[in-house]
């Protein structure tokens, strides 16, 4: 039995890795902490919220002393760091806060971990499982070969940047103090409960409110998908079999230019409309309500700064030592992930609040 502390567990992939983590090792505490620095993120974790198991507290993860107590009266053994701040877009307009809870933050649960498993040794076995992105890597040409756990960092926005800072502070941790840390590099996830303002969630609620959908550049920017679900039992992976102080890439292997994913979108969403009649009702704005090609919104509009061109991830290693395999296809999770938002109308009306309308019209 682990007893967990899951920073960042309210956010997007956090919430996703509690609900699997409470279905497949029902028993197991599970503490949350989060900030909710987008409110609304406390709506993710509502159907576990009745798990005896579960205890959520919203706070800062620097707030070392916190993190020391918890550890400590929780006897928890077991960090997942999913806590960050994690949109390129929002750390290209304010980069500070990213340098505060990527890099101070992380350090300050690196800390509380050495003060009580190493120096306090309050539990018998403990792991420190860090989550960071590929985005560390760089950017990649069409024909370079896909990141692999040794490609030199060159992180390129002030949020690969910070997550870069991180990673070397939880190798440090290991080597300098002996904590037992192992980290996962990831690719692009989508799923449930992603916000919308990242790419395909995004899309998916402008398609079906008749409004834009904005494409940076020349929209041939490629990234590689990796649908939530298999980004979970990756992690779940590392954390039960991987070995301290190794780092572990996880990728979808599922690459595609943003345009080409923004046009299976609205070939979805076209088929949809076009075999369910009721979503001309309930959405009377998307082109698809009045027999329109969804494709009509595509818009093209100024380019990120630095935008990274393409990344790819080659994930043999933990496929050959853990038995990892990603299993939902780009098409497949692209469906389910409509279907999701189509059912969940709720949830994204909800946490689309003030903070985001006012986060996107600084944007665009
Ligand atoms: P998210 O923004 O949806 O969730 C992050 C969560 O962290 C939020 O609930 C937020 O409230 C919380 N948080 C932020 N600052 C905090 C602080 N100071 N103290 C406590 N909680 C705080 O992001 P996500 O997409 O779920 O990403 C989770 C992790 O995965 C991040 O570390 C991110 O770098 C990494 N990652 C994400 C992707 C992706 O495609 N989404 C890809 C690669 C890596
Ligand atoms: P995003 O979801 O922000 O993830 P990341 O920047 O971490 O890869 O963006 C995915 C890709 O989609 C990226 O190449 C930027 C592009 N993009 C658009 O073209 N339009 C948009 O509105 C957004 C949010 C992203």
């Amino acid at each position: 039995m682990r007893r967990l502390l899951v920073t960042g567990g309210a956010g997007f992939i956090g919430a996703n890795f509690v609900h699997h983590w409470l279905q497949h090792h029902a028993g197991d505490r599970v503490v949350v902490l989060d900030a909710l620095t987008y409110a609304g993120n406390r709506n993710n974790l509502d159907p576990v919220r009745q798990r005896p198991e579960l205890h959520f507290v919203q706070a800062d993860i620097a707030d070392t002393a916190l993190v020391e107590s918890l550890l400590r009266d929780e006897r928890l053994d077991t960090i997942v760091h999913f806590a960050a701040e994690s949109h390129v877009d929002r750390s290209i307009h304010g980069p500070d806060t990213f340098v505060q809870t990527n890099v101070i933050g992380t350090h300050s649960l690196l800390k509380a971990a050495r003060k009580v498993w190493l120096e306090e040794k309050a539990v018998a076995q403990h792991r420190f499982h860090h989550v960071s992105t590929d985005e560390v890597y760089g950017s990649l040409s069409a024909t370079d070969p896909a990141f692999t756990e040794t490609t030199p960092y060159a992180p390129n926005s002030p949020y690969s940047a910070t997550k870069a800072a991180s990673d070397h502070l939880v190798r440090a941790y290991h080597h300098t103090y002996g904590l037992n840390v192992t980290t996962s590099n990831c690719s692009n996830n989508y799923g449930p409960y992603h916000f919308p303002e990242k790419l395909i969630p995004l899309m998916i609620v402008n398609l079906l409110q008749g409004k834009p959908l904005p494409v940076y550049g020349d929209g041939q920017n490629i990234r590689d998908w990796l649908h939530v679900s298999d980004h979970c039992r990756g992690i779940e992976l590392v954390i039960n079999n991987g070995v301290a102080g190794q780092v572990y890439n996880i990728g979808g292997g599922a690459e595609a230019t943003n345009l080409t994913l923004i046009n299976s979108m609205c070939s979805i969403v076209d088929a949809h409309f076009a075999r369910d009649s009721a979503l001309k009702s309930r959405f009377p704005n998307a082109p698809a309500a009045h027999g329109k090609p969804s494709t009509s919104l595509i818009t093209y509009v100024k380019d990120r700064p630095g935008h990274d061109r393409r990344y790819a991830i080659d994930c043999r290693k933990i496929e050959n030592e853990l038995g990892y395999r990603a299993q939902t296809t780009l098409d497949t999770g692209l469906r389910a992930t409509f279907a999701w938002y189509l059912a969940n109308e709720t949830w994204w009306r909800a946490v689309m609040d003030g903070s985001y309308r006012e986060c996107i019209s600084q944007q665009y």
